[in-house]
């Protein structure tokens, strides 16, 4: 979810997944096709797609969004994680990195969104938590702010009411 020049997607693929790779951004998926033809991959689906629309075409074993929400519209990132997790094979993963902006570390940077302490976990109530912190993080300028990092499983059977 926003492969830029994919970073994630042609790591994925090397390891042997069939890897579905979007982002708004024609020229970013310009590149990517690029490098598929160089590389001769033939396990890479590079499409454009504006995350916002939240209408994936298809469920997934894995869907990775790493420093993507962030230029989301705000209004729509609810929106976008419900259909990442309704897109999400039973017993799949969802992996996800978000910029945050807190008390004790506000924003350095005008994100359109940030994500609240405790955002995350709270949406993904019910799955496995892997992996989930709001750790300390550096950018390449030095500015410090906490990331939410998430890796959660999908439960197999829905949950019983
Ligand atoms: C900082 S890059 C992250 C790239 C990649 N996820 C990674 O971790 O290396 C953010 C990417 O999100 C894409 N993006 C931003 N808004 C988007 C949208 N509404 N729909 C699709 N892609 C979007 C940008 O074009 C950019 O490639």
């Amino acid at each position: 979810m926003g492969c830029s020049n994919g970073r994630n997607a042609l790591y994925l693929s090397q390891l042997g997944f069939n890897v579905t790779a979007v982002d708004h951004n024609a020229g970013a998926i310009q590149n990517l096709q690029s490098i598929i033809a160089q590389e001769n991959i033939t396990n890479i689906d590079p499409r454009i797609y504006d995350i916002n629309q939240a209408r994936l075409d298809a469920d997934y074993g894995f869907i990775v969004c790493t420093v993507t929400l962030m230029f989301l519209a705000p209004d729509r990132v609810e929106a976008v994680l419900a259909d990442m997790r309704e897109c999400t094979l039973p017993g799949g993963y969802n992996l996800i990195v978000c910029a945050m902006d807190t008390p004790a570390y506000p924003c350095p940077v005008r994100f359109p969104f940030t994500m609240k302490e405790g955002q995350l976990s709270t949406l993904y109530q019910g799955w496995e938590m892997i992996k989930s912190n709001e750790d300390l993080g550096t950018m390449h300028n030095g500015a410090q702010l906490q990331f939410a990092t998430m890796l959660a499983r999908k439960p197999v059977q829905p949950a019983s009411v």
